[in-house]
């Protein structure tokens, strides 16, 4: 039984640390266990190079990138028991590096409703099942509003291959290096969230482990991220999508969340399920229909083009293929 850790954090940092601290825990109670350091990853971003899906659902080696390592990491997660992913806050959310290894991993290709509809393709073939996971969010302010979209950020990560998250830790006022050691509360917390992970492996028993905080709002997910539209008395968690109502209870104000409402909850099958209509949806009635008016009506902004700006390396990239192959004539 594997747990693979992912870093997005530095070299030694802080992400690091925690995340050193819970794998340690989970190797003690018996489990292998990985850590990917994401900057040591040839990784780059998404081009969703073939409109909607990915281009290399059949063979993630065929994706536009090549040979980066995007397809090596995809092979790691399909081989592991328990996933954590760790992550520092940048301007409130998560870095570019956990957003360019969850598009280049994650998505539609490993998507398991995608699969049920279209085929399980042979790169996933008996390697495709729910697993148990864990966050750890790492950010250098004491504010919670300056740490707000870290959690959801790695909990992206989570939903097309059904991570079912049992843990995370939401670390506040962690900024400089090394700063993690100093910490015990926090290490003895990500000690417990290793155990927390491992014991979910053992016991293949998904069920959330967290400790009780003021973070526990979201009945599923656990966490405190809301989109509320008052007028409507309408709650949805921005993670997971649970629905939810505001109720008065004299002056206290609580939510309700029916269980019959959560059927576009993500990190559930019928929530996949759900979402997946929607694209469809979108694809089959409302763009097909008229499809053939797109290009004409595009045509106007392809041909508006004195706005863009050039990059500077490729025109020197460009100016020195041109040079060498004039120097050869
Ligand atoms: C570009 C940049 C932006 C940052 N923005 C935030 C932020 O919005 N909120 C926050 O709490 N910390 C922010 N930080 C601090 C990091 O989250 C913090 O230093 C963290 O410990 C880094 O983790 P690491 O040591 O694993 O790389 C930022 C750091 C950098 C480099």
């Amino acid at each position: 039984m594997k747990i693979l850790a992912v870093s997005a954090g530095r070299k030694d940092g802080n992400c690091e640390v925690f995340t050193k601290a819970a794998l340690m825990e989970a190797e003690k109670m018996g489990l292998e266990v990985e850590l990917v350091r994401l900057r040591d990853m040839d990784i780059y971003p998404c081009t969703a190079c073939s409109g909607q899906f990915c281009a290399a659902m059949d063979d993630p080696t065929k994706c536009v990138h090549g040979k980066d390592d995007a397809a090596f990491l995809i092979d790691k997660f399909l081989d592991c028991d328990g996933f954590l992913m760790a992550g520092p806050v940048y301007s409130t959310t998560g870095s570019s590096m956990t957003f360019a290894f969850r598009d280049r991993v994650f998505g539609p290709k490993i998507d398991a409703v995608m699969m049920s509809r279209f085929g399980t393709p042979k790169w996933a073939e008996g390697r495709v099942k729910s697993r148990p996971g864990a966050l750890i969010s790492v950010g250098g302010a004491l504010s919670s509003h300056w740490v707000s979209m870290g959690i959801p950020s790695l909990y992206s990560t989570c939903f097309s291959a059904s991570t079912d998250v049992v843990d995370f830790m939401n670390v506040t006022g962690i900024a400089n290096p090394g700063a993690a050691t100093l910490d015990e509360a926090y290490i003895e917390r990500a000690k417990q969230l290793g155990r927390n992970l491992a014991q979910a492996v053992l016991d293949n028993d998904h069920s959330w482990r967290g400790e009780p905080s003021d973070e526990d709002v979201c009945p599923s997910c656990h966490f405190n991220a809301m989109l509320f539209n008052p007028k409507k008395k309408d709650v949805w968690c921005a993670i997971c999508g649970t629905h939810g109502h505001i109720v008065m209870d004299g002056d206290e104000m609580k939510i309700e969340w029916p269980e019959e409402e959560q059927h576009e909850n993500h990190t559930k099958p019928c929530g996949l399920e759900a979402h997946g209509d929607e694209i469809g949806e979108v694809l089959m009635n409302r763009y097909m229909p008229h499809k053939d008016e797109i290009p004409a009506k595009l045509k106007v902004y392809q041909d508006y083009n004195a706005c863009i700006v050039k990059s500077p390396s490729a025109e020197a990239k460009k100016a020195a293929i041109l040079a060498n192959l004039n120097k050869d004539k």
